[in-house]
């Protein structure tokens, strides 16, 4: 093991939970730098790095500045950051931690689905605020689960995670994905449009990327209708939040929540001043338990590739 540390050089750019890289350096030598920048590589930086441990942007020209890379470890699920397909014309193996935060991310999900509609988040600011003593009960909410039909965006293993749940509150669940999922029950929508158009509620767990981009946009929204409910926990890039934003100013929709936003940790003025957006700053694996596990994904993955030639959790590119 100690010959594996003193070979092998793991580069961590930018932050990464203490616990990761506590693990790290228990196996390899690990050296790090603020943000993946190739002008802030060392010479022996560039020679020596074999892997990457990251959870922040690592895109082609920080790729072809390290000549020797086999490996990018992403934290996280959602490798958007990570330019994969460039990794993959360099032979460079690109790591996630899909399963361990699963269910975290589904739970998050559901939270947010029923502050969003219930308000709860508000309910407690104006009890805080010293509020329900001089204006007696809270005013009813407009927003209830009861009768909502849910569709849902990206059925991979958290969105079946949270169709689970929905299922749970006795609410039809149905789906719009890239591909239609064999073995599950829920009503297939081959576009996201006609998905909108089916539901009054929408839970987005789609990845970022190209493909995704702002694909959650005004006429999705206008398909919710005036009792739409939007849920995010996939990734922000997907939405277009200036539509989103209008839509709640204008009420066209009832209310959104968002645990993650197009430009983290900026949050759009525009949507921080909307009452019915209920925001979250991307927690939605962020308990201890969860993020251990991730950590512990992400290098174990490290591990096989450097002692056994293969990847436990390779990303499908
Ligand atoms: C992921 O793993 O992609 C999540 O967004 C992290 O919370």
């Amino acid at each position: 093991m100690s010959e594996m540390r003193a070979e092998t050089t793991i580069l961590v750019p930018g932050k990464i939970p203490a616990y990761a890289a506590d693990r790290i350096g228990e196996r390899f030598r690990l050296v790090g730098i603020d943000k993946a920048d190739p002008a802030l590589l060392t010479e022996e930086m560039k020679r020596s790095v074999v892997g990457i441990a990251s959870a922040t942007i690592v895109n082609a020209a920080f790729i072809d500045a390290l000549p020797n890379l086999r490996i990018i470890a992403n934290f996280g699920v959602g490798y958007d950051g990570v330019d994969a397909a460039h990794a993959g014309t360099r032979n460079v193996m690109v790591t996630n931690t899909p399963d361990v935060l699963t269910e975290e991310v589904a739970d998050t999900a559901i939270g947010l689905l029923i502050n969003t509609v219930r308000e709860l988040p508000k309910a407690e600011s104006w009890l805080r605020a010293g509020r329900w003593r001089g204006e007696g009960p809270y005013p009813l909410t407009r927003g209830t689960l009861r009768g909502r039909s849910v569709g849902i965006f990206g059925l991979g293993r958290i969105g079946r995670a949270i169709a689970r749940r929905i299922e749970a509150f006795g609410l039809p669940v149905s789906y719009h994905n890239r591909r239609q999922v064999q073995g599950v029950d829920y009503e297939y929508h081959p576009t996201l449009l006609s998905l909108a158009e089916a539901v009054d509620t929408l839970i987005s767990v789609a990845p970022g990327g190209a493909a995704t981009e702002k694909i959650v946009n005004a006429e999705i929204f206008t398909a919710l209708g005036a009792n739409g409910v939007f849920v995010n926990v996939g990734r922000g890039s997907a939405v277009d939040e200036a539509a989103l934003a209008e839509a709640l100013e204008k009420e066209t929709i009832l209310a959104a929540g968002l645990d993650v936003f197009a430009d983290e940790p900026n949050v759009p003025e525009a949507l921080l001043a909307r009452e019915n957006a209920c925001l979250l700053p991307h927690v939605g694996s962020a308990s201890v338990h969860t993020r251990q596990a991730m950590a512990d994904l992400m290098v174990d993955n490290l591990i096989a590739w450097f002692t056994k030639g293969e990847a436990l959790t390779p990303v499908a590119e």
